[in-house]
């Protein structure tokens, strides 16, 4: 990450191999050999703090490249583990928590990402009999931290920007609940269901709403552990720029097979979306009367004034030189509406992983503004039908 320039990014959404969860004991242990060998002589303790010593620097960089504002989210589980003799949990939540403060990131409000489970072996320990069963292990954590005070959006073009990066007003409701129950079920962003049990894949729609939630169109999201590219695809889908770091070279070709299908994937999303939002617009009139304000480009109902700049970023090509991806978005062309402008390539030489062999680096680029504009294209989806809904 040394090559990620101070205080560049607006967003770091991540999930670390998980330490004491035995899938990921090799990868730490190829990153310091010690790890194997506390695991060896039963040194559960000590593996365990080499194994979050080798995230801290990770953090700490993270931190470095943050810019003023910016927030890191870390999905993070605890593990239970029997080491010798003794069972008991890893609590890897607290311990990246405590570091996190000591770098100087102030903690927000978390989310409990709720994976409710009918494994039979859900309960551990004795049955029914006291004092020696376990509580089962259903959740885990997206720590939400931020470096120094609350962004500030000044000038009008920034203001603008934001609005568009709307999201409406009934997902707010449900995306800024501090209890995740429905992501099981919504994995999208086509992954081999293998590949996403071997990396620990997180659901599309998890990287999706932080990255709408806490970032703006054209803002730089990083993955410093990418695993199958999920936080690069969500940030295709959302119009962000994006860099990620993935130290396993056997992922590079999945990650690529699934950016080939980013186009129809996230537009789906989109139209989703909108469908999801007209059911609750008819449900809504029919029960408190129609909202009072309109989207600007889609003309269809919104609840607030918030919402009236609302703008999807619909994609309409990707193309793919060195590890770089460049994404082609079309502007809705609406009267009323300024289409978004699009963000200029970064001058930032693509990050190469350290010390990993070659790996995907992945930034996102909207075309720059002298390219014919892009909604000129036949439209690959046509929002226009959802107009005056
Ligand atoms: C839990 S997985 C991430 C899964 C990802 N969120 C997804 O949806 O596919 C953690 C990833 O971090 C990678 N990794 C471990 N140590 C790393 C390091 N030092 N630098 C970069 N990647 C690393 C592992 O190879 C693994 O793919």
């Amino acid at each position: 990450m040394s090559r990620v320039p101070n205080e560049s990014v607006d967003l770091m959404v991540t999930s670390p191999p998980y330490p004491m969860i035995e899938m990921w004991d090799e990868i730490f242990s190829l990153q310091n050999p010690t790890i194997k060998e506390a695991l060896t002589t039963q040194n559960g303790n000590r593996a365990y703090e080499l194994m979050n010593q080798e995230l801290d620097k990770v953090w700490k960089e993270v931190y470095r490249v943050l810019k003023s504002g910016g927030f890191a989210c870390i999905n993070i589980g605890n593990a239970t583990r029997k080491i010798g003799e003794e069972f008991k949990l890893y609590c890897s939540h607290s311990r990246i928590l405590e570091y996190c403060l000591k770098l100087g990131f102030s903690a927000l409000p978390e989310i409990l990402w709720r994976k409710q489970t009918n494994a039979p072996n859900k309960f551990m320990g004795s049955g029914m009999l006291p004092a020696g069963a376990y509580v089962t292990l259903e959740h885990e954590y997206i720590m939400i931290l931020r470096k120094g005070n609350k962004r500030n959006f000044i000038t009008d073009s920034q203001k603008l920007r934001r609005q568009k990066s709307a999201y409406f007003w009934e997902e707010r409701n449900n995306w800024f609940s501090d209890i995740w129950e429905d992501l099981k079920g919504t994995r999208q962003g086509n992954i081999d269901n293998q590949i996403r049990e071997r990396t620990g894949a997180y659901p599309f729609e998890l990287a999706y709403r932080i990255i709408n939630m806490l970032s703006l169109k054209e803002d730089t999201v990083l993955d410093p552990f990418l695993g199958t590219g999920t936080t690069i695809m969500a940030a295709m889908a959302t119009g962000r720029n994006s860099i990620g770091f993935e130290i396993d070279p056997n992922l590079v070709s999945h990650i690529a097979s699934r950016f080939q299908n980013i186009v129809p994937v996230s537009n789906e999303l989109i139209t989703n979306r909108i469908e999801k939002h007209l059911s609750f617009v008819k449900e809504r009139t029919s029960t408190h009367g129609a909202p009072g304000y309109s989207s600007k480009v889609y003309g269809f109902p919104v609840m607030t004034g918030q919402e009236v700049e609302i703008e999807f970023s619909e994609l309409t090509k990707i193309v793919e030189k060195d590890n770089i991806y460049e994404i082609e978005y079309k502007t809705p062309n609406q009267p009323g509406s300024s289409p978004t402008q699009p963000a200029q390539p970064t001058q930032t030489p693509p990050p190469q992983p350290t010390p990993t062999p070659p790996t995907p680096t992945t930034k996102e680029t909207p075309p720059p503004q002298q390219q014919p504009p892009i909604n000129r294209r036949k439209p690959t989806l046509t929002l226009e039908d959802f107009k005056g809904q």
